[in-house]
C-alpha cells in the first residue's frame, strides 16, 4: 500500500484570505453561529479529513475595523457542539500554555475525548500577543524563552494528568461497596516553577490512550518542544526547500531528544485555489486579491520587509528587494517574502494576496491534477505526512477541495476511501500509548 496522506482542516471564520468576508456571498453573518461550524465539520467528514482544527486567540478579535473576528467561539465549546453532529472526524483544539491552567485544560480535553470515544487532539502554542496577556493578569506576553520553559512544564503536567488513572480502575462493586480501586490511583504531586498540581485527574485515561498532542511554533525551542512531546506538528513552509529544511531541523531535534527513534508527523499548512481549469482557479484568487483592503495589506508588507511601499504600483511586478544578508529585521518572514517573489514573480497585488491567505504557507493554484502532483511530491520527499488545509474562503474552498482534490488523491491511492478506525490516533496511524 502506498504511503497515506493525512488531512486536517483549520476552520477559521469566513476563510483564511483576509478579503473572504467581504465577498457578496460570504459567511460573515454566520461566524457566531455554531450551526455554521457544525456544517463545515460535516463537510470535512464527508471529505474523510483526519480532523477539524481550531486555532485560537484570546483577545477581542478585531484589532482593526476591517479584521474578521475569527475566534468568536471558544474552540473546546465549539468542538463539543461539532462532536454531536459528526461521528468520525478528529477534533483538535489549540491550547495556550502561556494562559491555560493545565488541570482545567486536561480535564476539558479528556472529557471531550470520553464524550467522543477518542477523537480529540490538542495543539500546544505559547501565544503571540500582549492583548491576550492583558486578559490574563499579565502586563504583556512573557519573553519567548520563558514562554517555552513554561510550555515544557505544561506539557509534562498534561501528560501526568492524562495518565493519572485507568478506566479499568473504575469497578463498581455493589456487594463490596466500592467504586474505584483507589489503592492503584496515586496523586503525582507536581511542584514546578509555574504549576502546582497534586492530581490525579477527575477523569480516567482517554479511550485512545491520550488525546493526540500537536504543536505549532517553529523557533529552536518550539522545535525542541515538539521533539519532546508532540506526535504531530503544524508547520509553515512556503516551498519544498523550506519544508526540507524544517523536516531536517525537526529530525535533528528528535535525535537529540530522549526518544530518538520515534516518528512525528509533519502537517504543513496548505492554501488551495482549485477548479477544473487553471484559468478558473486563478480567477478565484484574483477575485479575492482585488477585494483585499490594500492599505492594511500594504502596511503589513511594509512591516515584513521594513521599507516604504507607498509608491509601488499594485499591478506591476514587485520591485527588487535587498538580499537576505542585508536585511536587519525579523528574518523568517523576510526570507519567505523573497521565496514567494522568486517562485511566482508576482505583481504587488498578487504578493499581497499570497501573504493575506495563510501568510507564507504552501499555496497551490490550478487543476486537481496539478495540485495533487505537488502534494504527492511533498509526501514522497518525506517532508510532509499530510497537510492542514487553510481554505481561503469558507465554505466554498472546502467544497472545491472535497469535490475535486479528494477524489484525485483517492484515485492515486494516497488517501483513504472510508474511515477505517474510530479514534484520531487511528486516523493518523500513530502508535498506541502504552
Ligand atoms: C503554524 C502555526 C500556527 C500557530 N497557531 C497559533 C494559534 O492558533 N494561536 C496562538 O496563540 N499561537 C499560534 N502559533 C504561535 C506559536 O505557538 C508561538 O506562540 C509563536 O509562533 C512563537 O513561537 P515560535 O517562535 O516558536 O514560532 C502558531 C504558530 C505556527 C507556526
Amino acid at each position: 500500500m502506498k504511503k497515506q496522506l493525512h488531512l486536517g482542516i483549520l476552520l477559521y471564520g469566513c476563510g483564511h484570505h483576509q478579503a473572504a468576508w467581504m465577498m457578496p456571498d460570504s459567511s460573515i453573518e454566520q461566524i457566531g453561529d455554531v450551526a455554521y461550524y457544525q456544517s463545515l465539520a460535516q463537510l470535512s467528514e464527508k471529505g474523510l479529513f483526519d480532523a477539524v482544527f481550531f486555532a485560537d486567540n484570546q483577545s477581542f478579535p478585531a484589532q482593526r475595523d476591517s479584521e474578521m473576528p475569527a475566534f468568536w467561539l471558544d474552540p473546546i465549546v465549539n468542538l463539543t457542539a461539532i462532536s454531536q453532529v459528526t461521528e468520525r472526524v478528529g477534533l483538535v483544539s489549540t491550547i495556550s500554555s502561556t494562559f491555560s491552567n493545565p488541570f482545567t485544560a486536561a480535564r476539558q480535553l479528556l472529557s471531550l475525548d470520553h464524550v467522543t470515544n477518542g477523537r480529540v487532539g490538542w495543539n500546544l502554542v505559547t501565544s503571540m500577543t500582549d492583548w491576550e496577556a492583558n486578559n490574563h493578569g499579565m502586563d504583556g506576553l512573557p519573553p519567548h524563552a520563558e514562554r517555552y520553559k513554561k510550555a515544557d512544564e505544561f506539557a509534562h503536567v498534561m501528560n501526568a494528568l492524562f495518565d493519572s488513572w485507568e478506566t479499568d480502575d473504575f469497578v463498581p462493586n455493589r456487594k463490596d461497596g466500592t467504586i474505584i480501586r483507589s489503592e492503584r490511583i496515586e496523586p503525582f504531586h507536581h511542584e514546578g516553577e509555574h504549576f502546582r498540581v497534586k492530581g490525579p485527574s477527575t477523569t480516567p485515561r482517554s479511550p485512545q490512550g491520550r488525546p493526540v498532542a500537536m504543536q505549532a511554533g517553529a523557533s529552536a525551542p518550539g522545535v525542541a518542544l515538539a521533539a519532546k512531546y508532540a506526535e504531530a506538528v503544524y508547520s509553515v513552509s512556503w516551498n519544498l526547500k523550506q519544508a526540507k529544511a524544517f523536516r531536517a531541523r525537526l529530525d535533528e531535534a528528535i535525535r537529540a531528544s530522549d526518544r530518538p527513534n520515534r516518528t512525528l508527523k509533519v502537517l504543513p499548512g496548505l492554501v488551495t485555489y482549485v477548479a477544473k481549469t487553471r484559468e478558473e482557479a486563478w480567477a478565484k484568487k484574483r477575485e479575492l486579491d482585488e477585494t483585499l483592503p490594500v492599505a492594511d495589506a500594504l502596511a503589513q508588507l511594509e512591516f515584513f520587509i521594513q521599507q516604504d511601499c507607498s509608491n509601488w504600483a499594485l499591478d506591476e511586478k514587485v520591485p527588487e528587494l535587498p538580499p537576505v544578508e542585508e536585511f536587519t529585521g525579523p528574518i523568517g518572514r523576510y526570507e519567505t517574502v523573497l521565496e514567494i517573489i522568486k517562485d511566482t514573480d508576482p505583481t504587488v497585488r498578487e504578493l499581497l494576496g499570497y501573504l493575506s491567505a495563510g501568510g507564507g504557507h504552501l499555496t497551490l493554484i490550478g487543476t486537481p491534477e496539478e495540485i495533487v502532483d505537488e502534494m504527492e511530491r511533498w509526501l514522497k520527499e518525506g517532508v510532509a505526512d499530510g497537510f492542514n488545509l487553510m481554505p481561503p474562503v469558507l465554505p466554498n474552498s472546502l467544497e472545491d477541495f472535497v469535490e475535486l482534490i479528494v477524489p484525485e488523491l483517492q484515485r492515486r491511492g494516497i488517501f483513504r476511501t472510508a474511515y477505517e478506525g474510530h479514534t484520531f490516533r487511528e486516523h493518523l496511524g500513530l502508535d498506541p500509548i502504552s
